[in-house]
Order: structure tokens, then C-alpha cells, then sequence
């Protein structure tokens, strides 16, 4: 049988087969290897805006029909010096900055609230890509928030108001409950709740990793200097 870990099983004392079970022989992960072949990332093909060069890697990652190609790792770190990690949707992004929204009572909000600096990390798998940004966080305007809250479809709407993000919960009777209160309340016009918006991280690092043969990958590091000026450099692999 093909099916990673199960091996046909038969009872000891009578030998008599029993049926697959879970025997955990699987390969090892240690083994899982791959070589990457796609690209490359050179200096001279490389644009010496990284703003520019992540726009170029995020339109061939959709163009290219990758899963969730929106879809970034966000950093951030706690009071207690404890880094945490969650995926979220950038929604927006220009010279101002990387922009995504959610819930600023979640934990992330509350990390961000008390330490600014955060890191992002898209990881396009098919394409051999990694673009990871780092900088300062702040709350996008009012404006900007309900503006894009109110391009959501009405039960994203008010699944923002039914989910208190990142607190424990008794059950998802809570979420299907506050759901139908919130619907009943708003009909078809929920605003803005106040705990919900957007944030933009402010690059000051960009770093650009192209997985390449023989472990020697192409990786470009981007550091912003004085006057909006980018230094470029090769960080070994
Ligand atoms: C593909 C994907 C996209 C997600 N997008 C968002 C998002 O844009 N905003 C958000 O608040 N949570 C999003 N989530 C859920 C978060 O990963 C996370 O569970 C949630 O924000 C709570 O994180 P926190 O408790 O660390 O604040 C997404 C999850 C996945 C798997």
C-alpha cells in the first residue's frame, strides 16, 4: 500500500492480516530534499528599487497561478521579547508601504501596539522565492480602513464583529451565535467595527532569496540609505 506510514499489518500470534495500520516507517523527513533549478537572481537583471523588483515577483507569482499568492508570513514580537508569527493577506502595497488588515485587539495588534518593528515573508514554493521585508508598523487612516472594509463581502463584514480574534473561546457556538446577533443588528450595512482595520509596514529592508543548484541560491539584500536611496548586496546563502 502507498500510503506514507501505513504499513498491512497481521495479528502476531495468528498471522492472520489484520489490516493497514499506522507503523510511523514513513521516510525520513531528513530525506526530503530538492534541488532548485528555475532562475536566478542576478545583480545586473535585478531592479535597484525593491519596491519595483517585489511588484515583478508578486505579479509572475500570480501570473504563474501559485496557491494564495497574497498570502505573507507576518512577525511581530511580544512585550515579553517572545516572537510570533501568523499568515495574512496583503491587501495594498506603494512607496507608503505593505498593507494588510485585521483585528487590532488580536495578538498580533497587541504586539504591534507595544513593539512597532515587524517582518513579513511571502514564500512562493513553486517558483523557488522567498521576499522578506522588514520595518516600522502603523495603523493606516480611518479613511483608508473603511474604505476597504466596505469592499468586503457582507459575512466577512460581519465576521468582524463576531470574532473577538486570539480570544479563548468556550466553543464556535460563540462565532455562529454573535454572527446571526450582528446580522440581525446591521441587516445589510454593517460599519466599520472599531477594533478592525489596517496596517502598513514602512520597508527599510527587503531581501530577495532565489533558490539556485547545489545550495549556492541567489540572495539580494536591499537597505535603504539616506534620501530614499537603496543599497544593494549579495548575502551568501
Ligand atoms: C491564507 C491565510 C490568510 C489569512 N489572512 C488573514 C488576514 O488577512 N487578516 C487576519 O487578521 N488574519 C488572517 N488569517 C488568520 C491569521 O493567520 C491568524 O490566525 C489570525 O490573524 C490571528 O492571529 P494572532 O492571534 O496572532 O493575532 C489568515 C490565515 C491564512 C491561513
Amino acid at each position: 500500500m502507498n500510503i506514507p506510514g501505513y504499513q498491512w499489518v497481521t495479528e502476531r500470534a495468528t498471522g492472520v492480516p489484520v489490516g493497514p495500520a499506522y507503523t510511523g516507517r514513513m521516510k525520513s523527513i531528513a530525506e526530503i530534499r530538492k534541488s532548485y533549478e528555475r532562475a536566478e537572481l542576478d545583480e545586473s537583471a535585478s531592479l535597484a528599487d525593491p519596491l519595483q523588483q517585489f511588484e515583478q515577483w508578486l505579479k509572475e507569482a500570480i501570473s504563474s497561478e501559485v496557491p494564495e499568492p497574497n498570502a505573507m508570513t507576518l512577525a511581530t514580537v511580544g512585550s515579553d521579547l517572545r516572537p510570533s508569527t501568523r499568515v495574512v493577506l496583503i491587501k495594498d502595497f506603494d512607496a507608503r508601504g505593505i498593507v494588510w488588515y485585521t483585528n487590532y485587539e488580536s495578538r498580533k495588534g497587541r504586539e504591534l501596539a507595544g513593539n512597532p518593528y515587524a517582518a513579513l515573508q511571502f514564500h512562493w514554493v513553486e517558483l523557488e522565492r522567498v521576499v522578506r521585508i522588514e520595518g516600522v508598523v502603523e495603523r493606516v487612516s480611518a479613511d483608508e480602513s473603511d474604505a476597504y472594509f466596505h469592499s468586503r463581502p457582507l459575512d466577512s463584514r460581519i465576521g468582524a464583529w463576531a470574532s473577538p480574534q486570539s480570544e479563548v473561546i468556550p466553543g464556535r457556538t460563540v462565532l455562529v451565535t454573535n454572527a446571526a446577533k450582528y446580522a440581525a443588528q446591521f441587516l445589510l450595512q454593517p460599519p466599520r467595527p472599531p477594533h478592525w482595520g489596517g496596517y502598513r509596514l514602512k520597508p527599510d529592508t527587503w531581501q530577495f532569496w532565489q533558490g539556485r543548484k547545489s545550495r549556492l541560491h541567489d540572495r539580494l539584500r536591499y537597505t535603504q540609505q539616506d534620501q530614499g536611496v537603496w543599497l544593494r548586496e549579495r548575502l551568501a546563502p
